[in-house]
């Protein structure tokens, strides 16, 4: 199947996933405040503060009109509807997270389709709230709720964040990682291949991590060039916030490719890039990347990047 179609289908996914929820959205919570979780179309959001008192969206992850950041903001919610995020760490993650913004008694919601696993959502679920029920299913989808009880436990963004050894060439160092990043803060092969590479390029003054996870490439770029000024930026502002620890000598953008890059005259512009969305491959940032890097690189700049051998 071809990325195009994969992606076409992702996308009917989500029209599908909104449908079924605008069926099975109870009214009854008309006037309560609700935070919603996850990347919804656009206008859905808006559509859904027709239907209560105050619509709040958090995502981790920053599109091109909506900035990502790694926690939902600090005021309570009367509940929380998420949409099920395409990984089993990052629900986690997001159940944590919006458990931990609403009063005991109150409810989280959780919307996904038979085929993302809402149907096994309920196991994760079970771990923080109590009560969990199906409300509904329509189009293939499925409408879940759980309660928070006297005994769920709350949590604190850096509570999530655990420390682990990145067996470097140069030497083992102690790594920041979070729920959900790549990797799951290990370094991945190809961005080795890549490291292999940086101490045989040209001495550069400023350098782009493009979509950096938790930092290795930035990390070891500074190590070889420690006079280099070094950004670094991902559409995952949880993978920036911990990127930021990693390598505490470059600045992180939270960034959906290009959109919020900070400058514009790279002298070096290094990327192990992402090539799927959730487990659909899908090349847009790729192509993005490859298109638009002469508009970011310094005359003689160089974009050095690694994927698998089968792309083109
Ligand atoms: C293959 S991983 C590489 C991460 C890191 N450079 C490394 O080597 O460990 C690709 C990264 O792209 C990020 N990403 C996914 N979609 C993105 C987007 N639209 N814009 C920027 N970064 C994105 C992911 O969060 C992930 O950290």
């Amino acid at each position: 199947m071809s990325a195009r179609r994969r992606t076409g289908d992702t996308r009917s996914r989500e029209a599908l996933v909104e449908r079924a929820l605008e069926h099975l959205w109870p009214d009854t919570h008309a006037f309560e405040s609700t935070l919603v979780v996850g990347t919804f179309r656009s206008g859905f959001i808006q559509s859904l503060q027709s239907r209560a008192d105050s619509v709040q969206g958090w995502s981790r992850w920053a599109t091109a009109q909506t900035p990502g950041t790694p926690w939902p903001p600090s005021n309570q919610h009367a509940r929380a509807l998420i949409r099920l995020p395409k990984s089993k760490d990052e629900f986690d993650f997001v159940l944590k997270a919006s458990v931990s913004t609403i009063p005991v008694g109150h409810h989280v919601w959780v919307v996904g389709a038979n085929d993302e696993g809402i149907k096994s959502a309920t196991k994760v679920m079970d771990k923080y709230l109590g009560g969990i029920v199906t409300i509904g299913s329509k189009h293939h989808c499925r409408l879940l709720r759980g309660t928070r009880t006297p005994t769920s436990r709350t949590f604190q963004l850096d509570d999530l964040e655990w420390t682990t050894t990145l067996d470097l060439k140069t030497g083992p160092i102690p790594w920041h990682a979070m729920p959900g990043v790549f990797a799951k803060g290990r370094l991945d092969e190809a961005t080795a291949l890549l490291i292999d590479t940086v101490p045989t390029l040209k001495t550069p003054r400023t350098v782009l991590d493009f979509a950096c996870g938790t930092g290795p490439l930035a990390h070891q770029v500074h190590t070889y060039f420690p006079d280099a000024d070094i950004s670094m930026i991902d559409a995952d502002s949880v993978a920036v916030h911990v990127a930021r620890k990693n390598v505490g000598s470059a600045r992180g953008y939270v960034s959906d490719g290009w959109s919020n890059v900070p400058m514009s005259s790279f002298d070096l512009i290094v990327s192990n890039p992402p090539i799927h969305t959730g487990k659909a491959e899908d090349h847009r940032i790729l192509n993005q990347l490859i298109a638009d890097a002469t508009d970011y690189l310094s005359a003689g700049g160089q974009l050095v990047l690694v994927g698998q051998g089968r792309l083109n």
